[in-house]
């Protein structure tokens, strides 16, 4: 107490904070006034990560090495450290992985999101945002809002749609919890510095960093999967969203479940869509290099075109992306050229 005032502890958990969008939230986070704990496995992240995120931000995250599903680090964790709430990014997000170790995900995910939930339970700590996906909604007809019905189409989607359900559940049995559902679609970019950004193991399976890595020299040529798409240039249509627009979504809603109980479902997207040909046009101007392409079949699984109505999120939290596509590329070309190798 001083002065008759009880101040607020600005410390918030990070799970998974050394990643790609979660060291980018690490960023707004520090800018928002508040400290960062990172708890971060290091299974698809680098540590040297929190010596950029300090040289950004000026001030360096907590850090603790450590598996969200270990019970008793997560009480040491909470018993040390006067936390305030909690953004849980720790999680796996391979599609492919995820078919063929289903129970791998659903333990990391899924499993893993109990645990740390009933931790933050034992602890007395009731503020909890989500990283949950477009990905839950399936195969729907784009604008898509959050009512939409929600068909996920393999164990990735389905791991965040469990949990989805499953928190939904806990906060109606525990009305005084607060938690947002985040669902992010495409997160694109890096920040603006190329000092943090989105280093994939082996083979990109997105496309934006399998762009970048033809623009850099390191791929030949990308391959469009399929031109015969109902779109307008037939290639696949997404909401790319750049990092710090998310990472900034995430501070406003850290804030909204600090404010008051309930379940928030939020899309975070820019509502506008594009397709793969412009992505690689406006990569191409970005980083003045030629991205050749050629043209294959259909990759399974994909859909035709899927972009949010993000108007909820700008209702309840006043957050828009503000960030266009040229931006996303520019920033994720400073990253690249400057970070060929990762960190
Ligand atoms: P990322 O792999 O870069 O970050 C996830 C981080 O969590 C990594 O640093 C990893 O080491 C860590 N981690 C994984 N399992 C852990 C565990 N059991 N204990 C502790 N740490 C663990 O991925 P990202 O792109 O930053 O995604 C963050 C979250 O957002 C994930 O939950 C992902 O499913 C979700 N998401 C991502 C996207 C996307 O396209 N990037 C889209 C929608 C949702
Ligand atoms: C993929 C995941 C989705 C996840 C999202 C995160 C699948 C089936 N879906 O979705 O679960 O939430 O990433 O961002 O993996 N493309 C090419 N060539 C490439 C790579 C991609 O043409 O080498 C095309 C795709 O066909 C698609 C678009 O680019 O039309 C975007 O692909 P991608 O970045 O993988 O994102 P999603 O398909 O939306």
């Amino acid at each position: 107490k001083i002065l008759g005032i009880v101040r607020m502890s600005k410390t918030i958990l990070v799970t998974g904070g050394a990643g790609f969008i979660g060291s980018h939230t690490c960023v707004a986070l520090i800018a928002a006034g508040y400290a960062p704990l990172v708890l971060d496995n290091l299974g698809n992240s680098d540590v040297r990560v929190l010596d950029r995120v300090e040289r950004i931000a000026g001030q360096r995250p907590g850090w603790i090495e450590g598996d969200v599903r270990d019970r008793a680090l997560l009480d040491r964790v909470f018993a040390q450290h006067r936390i305030a709430g909690v953004i849980h990014f720790a999680g796996l997000k391979a599609v492919g992985d995820s078919v063929t170790d289903p129970l791998g995900y659903y333990d990391n995910n899924v499993h893993g999101t109990w645990v740390l939930t009933q931790a933050m339970e034992a602890a007395g700590v009731h503020a909890l945002v989500f990283s949950s996906s477009a990905t839950v909604y399936g195969e729907t007809d784009p604008p898509i809002a959050e009512d939409a019905p929600c068909h996920p189409t393999n164990p990735y989607g389905r791991s965040k749609r469990i949990v989805e359900e499953t928190l939904g559940d806990w906060q109606l049995a525990r009305p005084h919890w607060s938690i947002a559902l985040l669902r992010y679609f495409n997160p694109v970019g890096a920040h603006e510095s190329g000092l943090i950004g989105e280093h994939p193991q082996g083979q990109p399976n997105n496309l934006m960093p399998f762009v970048a890595q033809v623009a850099v020299g390191l791929r030949e040529r990308l391959v469009v999967h399929g031109n015969d798409y109902p779109t307008p240039d037939g290639t696949g249509v997404r909401d790319y969203v750049h990092v710090m627009d998310l990472a900034e979504g995430h501070v406003a809603a850290l804030r909204k479940v600090q404010q008051a109980p309930g379940l928030l479902t939020l899309n975070l997207g820019t509502g506008v869509g594009h397709s793969v040909l412009q992505v690689v046009q406006a990569f191409e101007r970005a980083s003045g290099r030629a991205i050749p392409y050629t043209v294959g079949p259909r990759r399974p699984g994909d859909v035709p075109a899927n972009w949010a109505d993000p108007s909820r999120a700008a209702e309840v939290l006043g957050w828009r992306a503000r960030r266009g596509l040229d931006a996303m590329c520019v920033d994720s070309w400073r990253w690249q050229q400057g970070n060929p190798k990762g960190y």
